[in-house]
This record gives C-alpha cells, structure tokens and sequence, in this order.
C-alpha cells in the first residue's frame, strides 16, 4: 500500500493544491508492478475514483525511464476520442479499455519486449474535480538458456596446493541476471577460501540480457574421483524462480599410489609345472605408475614384464618363491611395494623297486613300491592286465604263483593337481618246476578196443614247459593240439587203443619234471572184433605206403645210385684188367641190382618205424603231420 500512496502523494497533490479547492479530489490506484515473460501480453490495470461527478474525464498514459528520462505520452482519451501517440514504442502493440462503471481502465501491451521494463503512468484528469496519476513498474524475464559445462579434462593432482579449476560453466542470455550455483554430488558448494573458489563472469549482450559464466577452482581430493559435479542456474521468473541443471561431469583425479597389490590371474587353483602363470599387479593410485617385477630372492633382477603383468611360461618348481611389484610415485617419489608367494607343483615320474623284471620263484614274496616325487598328496594303485590289484605305494605278493607272472603298472595320481598323473610298471616273472594238474597218481580207464581216446597233460612253468609223450601199448597215436604260451603248455594226444595201454606225459623244464600217467584197459569187443581187425590190416598198409611214399623214394634213389657206383668201379676194374667184354655183362648187373633194391626197401620200412617213434618224442607237432 505504501507504494501505491506515494506516488499519488508526490505527484497529484501539489497540483491540487495549487489549481482546485480543497475538496475536489481524484484517486488513482495501480499496482506498483506487473511482471511478464519476454513476447507475452501484458495488461496493467488503473482505477480511478472522482469525488464529485465531473463533466468530463480525460486519461493519458506515460511511460518513463529506459533510454530517457522523460516521460513520453503513449496513449490520449475522452469522452470523444482514443487516440494511440504516433512514434513511440508502443504505437503498435497497445490498446486501452474504457473505463468500466468501478472507474478501470487497462493497458494492454502485445508482445512485451525487453526494453519495455519501464514505470507506466496513468494520469486522470476531472477538470475541475482535479486529477490523479498512479504507476506501475512492469518488469520483464526472460530465462536463460540451458546451462553449458565444460570439465578439465587432463587429471588433476591431490598434491597440488591450491585450489585447481576443475570445470567452468556458462549460460547464456537471461534477464534479469541470473545467479550459477556449483554442486557436488548435490550438495552445493559453497566458496570456502584455500578450498572452493568460484570466479563469475558476467556479460551484458546488445540485447540487453545476460550471460554469466563460472569457474569452479577447487581443490581436489582423492575422493573427488567418483564424485559428479554441476552448475545449476537459477533465474526469476514472474512470482518464482526457475532453475536449469548442467550434466554432470566426473573428473579425473590423479593421487599416488600407496598400496600394490599383486595376484595371481592365471591358472585358477593349483600351479603345477609346464602352467603358464600370469601375476598381475595393481596399484591404488591413478594414473598407474610404473611397475617393476621382482624375485625377493634376487631383488637386483627385474623380470621382463607387461605394464602391469609378469607371465611365466612353463614354470617348473624352481619358480616358485615369493615376488614382489614395485611401483615409484613419480610426484613423491613414494615406493610401494606388493608380494606374493607362488608355488608350482610337481610330480616327478614314478619309480618302482624293483626295476624293471623281477624273476622270482615259485612260493617266493615280493615287496614292490611304486614311488613319485610329489609336492602335494598322492594316490597309488597297482594293475595288472587291466585289473586293479592293489592300493597304495606298496604291493605286496605273497607265496607267488604262476599265475602272478606278467606286467604291474602302478599309476600315480595328484588329484589336487587336476589329474596330473604318472605311471611306472615292474614284469615279474615266476619260476618252477611245472606244475601239471592230475600228475602224481595214474588216471586208470576202461576202453573198448579200437575207440579213440583223448589224454590231455597242461602244464603251467617258468621257463616254458616242454610235454613230452611216452606210450606203450596202443601203436595208434597222434598229438592232436599243442598250446604254448609264455609259461605254459597243453597237448592233447589222441589215441586208438588196441591193446592195455599206459600213457605218460613229462612237463619239463630247466628246473624239474612234472609226469602225469593214464593207464587204459583194453576191452576186446566180442562181436566185431574180427571185422576190425580186418579193417585195421586192410587200412593201414595203404596209408604206410603213403606216408613213407616221399622218405622211400629218396633212400632208394641214394642207395641205387651208390650200388651203381659200386658198380662201376667194379666194372672198370674188371675191364682195365681185360676180363669182361663191354656189352652184355653191364646189362645182367644192373637187373641184379635192381631185384637187391627191392630187398633193400623192406628193410627199410621197418627201419623207418623206429625212426618215426623217435622223432614224435622230440617234435610231436612234425610227427603229427607225418601221420595224416
Ligand atoms: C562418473 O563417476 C561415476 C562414479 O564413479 C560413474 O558411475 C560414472 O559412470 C562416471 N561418469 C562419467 C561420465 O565418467
Ligand atoms: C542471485 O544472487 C544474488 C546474490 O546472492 C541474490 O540476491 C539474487 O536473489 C539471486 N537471484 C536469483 C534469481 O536467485
Ligand atoms: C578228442 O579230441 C578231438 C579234437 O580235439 C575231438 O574232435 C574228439 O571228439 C575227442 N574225442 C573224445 C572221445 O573226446
Ligand atoms: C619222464 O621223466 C621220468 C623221470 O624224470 C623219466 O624217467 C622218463 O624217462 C621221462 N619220460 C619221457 C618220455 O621223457
């Protein structure tokens, strides 16, 4: 209220009480201000009150302040006339009401410019009631457009001294002048000397408006890394304020490092020799500084590294130990160190006791171990032709067999090594006599004459076993199977019997002879026995012949032709001495040989028998042959 009298006071009242009596009086009531966007419309309100009824009511509109300080008429009316004022600023753009019966009449002004922030003056004129004037001040915004921040963006050390700027931040043409406020994660920041200092700029474009630019120089800590900061601009806008956020920006803050730390990357869990091993090492301090990688055992020798990673190939366990990273802040120089210990693993190929083949005797006991060099728990287990046969480093044989001889492997496992393994074998070889089942006593059997029978001798033995037959009796016989192995064999002979018949078998090797024995009663056959051994005469000489056809023929040729050489000599004697003419005495002798061949050829048929029964004792699978 106190504005709206003042005026009233200062201007209408030396008037009236210079020109009119003293009752006469007008009132002229504004608002002191009218605010309004920049481009907008604007109507700014005057009443008015007369105390008496006057014959005529004139009003002028001014404006003051702006380029002069004049007031300059805008506007004229009467009871008659409305008349705009050519040539000011407002020619255009305004409009006056009428005054309504509670005496308001309203300006009204398109498009509000900048430079219309002037006062307007209503002035009432009542003639002789006397006249009035009020005025408000119109005020004009216009908001600022979106703030622009800009970052430092190279890094900003902890250690420098003072506060550094950080970032700065500008915007542009607002009015009335707007105000920049810098926030921290927020939190505004409040200039603080030695800490925060924000240095503002502000410019006055032609147009009238404003742009304010702001510097933050601020003094960085380490925790300022992460932190976002912003300016937020704030500007009046009619009855408010208005405000607009810049984006937020990180800066890059540089501080030493402190603490390393080193690790291992690669393998996960356990090293084990021929791993690669990637150390990898990492400050706390930004930018990263320099590492160096070093043994503790040899701190004088740096190893070859990436920035910040030392690859070990094919590590072995020599390499392991502890190592250690090194960095050296170059501002304070600061060395911060980092250590690890790293342990490779190993499994050392498997050594079995006794080496190699172990040639034990029969009823002998062995302790075999199987041992691996190993950093970590191992497990052993021993097999032998694809079966487990024992657990653990030690495999003990007790009261060996025959049936123990062959290949041992043991295979050491590291299960905390992934699986790593390693294997070792021993051959163990068991000697003795041979072993033949059934031997000791005489197996007695009843046979019909003239029936094959089968005897069978096995015999198990180290060295290999040879079986040999011996049959009296029967004639009849042939070996049918011979199976050999390593530490066995196994002949089957078949036999026909034609009479009593014992039958015995040796397995014999370097250290003994094993004898089984069969004896078969003979059983004659009343009815047919007459026509078998007619079969049997009638068989036999043809298959004699047969088998003795190639054997003959050779010794027959041998011995002819020895005969003939006799012969000759004999011949030629006769003839150097003059004795026998050439032709017809050669002929006779050779006849003669001829008949003496034939002689010659039975004896040797029974000869041949005899040689037969031998050989079949030294070689049974020749003879074999032989009979068929
Ligand atoms: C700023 O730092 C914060 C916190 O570390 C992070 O989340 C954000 O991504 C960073 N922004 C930029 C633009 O670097
Ligand atoms: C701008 O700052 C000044 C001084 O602190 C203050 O008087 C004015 O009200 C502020 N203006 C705005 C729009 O916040
Ligand atoms: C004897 O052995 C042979 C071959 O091994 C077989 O064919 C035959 O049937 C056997 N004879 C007897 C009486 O077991
Ligand atoms: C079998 O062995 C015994 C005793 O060693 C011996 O008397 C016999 O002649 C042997 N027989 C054969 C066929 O070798």
């Amino acid at each position: 209220m106190a504005f709206l009298i003042n005026p009233f006071i200062s201007a209408a009242l030396p008037i009236l009480l210079l020109s009119f009596p003293v009752w006469a009086k007008v009132d002229v009531t504004m608002e002191y201000s009218v605010e309004v966007h920049v481009g907008e419309r604007v109507e700014i309100p005057c009443v008015y009150s007369i105390t008496e009824e006057p014959s005529t009511v004139m009003v002028q509109w001014f404006v003051k302040g702006g380029a002069s300080s004049q007031r300059e008429r805008i506007f004229y009316g009467d009871d008659t006339m409305q008349i705009v004022d050519e040539g000011t600023d407002f020619t255009e753009r305004i409009t006056v009401s009428p005054a309504d019966e509670r005496g308001e009449i309203v300006l009204t002004i398109q498009d509000v410019q900048l430079a219309d922030e002037r006062e307007f003056i209503c002035q009432v004129n009542g003639m002789s009631a006397g006249n009035g004037e009020g005025k408000t001040l119109l005020k004009v915004f216009d908001p600022p457009e979106a703030p622009v921040i800009e970052g430092v963006y190279s890094g900003i050390s902890v250690s420098s001294p003072y506060p550094t700027k950080i970032a700065s931040c500008e915007a542009r043409n607002g009015y009335p002048r707007p105000n920049i406020t810098w926030y921290r994660d927020h939190e505004p920041l409040i200039p603080l000397s030695g800490k925060i200092n924000v240095v503002t700029l502000v410019t006055r474009e032609s147009s009238g408006l404003y742009t304010i630019q702001s510097e933050l120089h601020y003094k960085v800590a380490k925790q300022d890394k992460d932190a976002l900061f912003y300016c937020e601009v704030s500007y009046a806008v009619p009855a408010a304020v208005g405000t607009a956020d810049s984006k937020g920006i990180n800066i890059t803050v540089h501080y030493p490092t402190e603490v390393v730390e080193l690790w291992k990357e690669s393998p996960e869990g356990l090293v084990k020799e021929g791993d690669t091993v990637e150390i990898r090492c990492r400050g706390d301090g930004n930018p990263p500084p320099p590492f160096t990688f070093t043994r503790a055992q040899q701190p004088e020798v740096e190893l070859d590294s990436y920035p910040d990673l030392l690859l070990l190939e094919d590590v072995t366990r020599a390499d392991s130990g502890v190592y250690q990273c090194r960095s050296l802040d170059l501002d304070t120089y600061a060395e911060a160190v980092g250590e690890m210990q790293l342990t490779v693993h190993y499994l050392d190929p498997a050594v079995v006791v006794p080496r190699d083949t172990e040639i034990l005797l029969k009823g002998e006991s062995l302790t075999a171990t199987c041992n691996a060099q190993c950093s970590v728990e191992t497990a052993t287990v021993w097999f032998k032709d694809g079966e487990l046969v024992g657990k653990g480093h030690e495999l003990f044989l007790q009261d060996i067999s025959f049936a123990a001889t062959g290949e041992y492997i043991c295979k050491v496992t590291a299960p905390s090594l992934g699986g790593l393994q390693t294997s070792g074998s021993l051959n163990i070889i068991v000697q003795g006599t041979p072993e033949m089942k059934g031997s000791g006593r005489r197996e007695e059997m009843d046979e019909n004459v003239e029936k094959w029978v089968n005897l069978s001798c096995e015999a198990q033995g180290y060295p290999k076993p040879t079986i040999t037959w011996s049959i009296t009796g029967s004639q009849t016989w042939r070996e049918t199977s011979l199976k050999v192995t390593e530490s066995s064999a196994h002949s089957l002979v078949t036999i026909q019997v034609t009479s009593d018949t014992t039958a015995s078998c040796n397995a014999t090797n370097v250290l003994g002879t094993q004898t089984r024995s069969f004896s078969i009663k003979a059983i004659p056959v009343a009815t047919s026995t007459t026509a078998n051994t007619a079969v049997t005469v009638r068989v036999t000489p043809p298959r004699k012949v047969q088998k003795e056809g190639s054997g003959v023929i050779i010794v027959v040729i041998i011995v002819c032709i020895l005969l003939l050489a006799i012969l000759g000599s004999v011949l030629y004697f006769l003839y150097k001495k003059g004795k026998i003419p050439c032709g017809r005495s050669g002929k006779q002798e050779i006849t003669k040989e001829k008949t003496s061949k034939d002689d010659i050829v039975v004896e040797m048929k029974s000869d041949k028998t005899e040689g037969a029964v031998l050989l079949k004792g030294v070689n049974g699978d020749k003879k074999a042959h032989n009979d068929q």
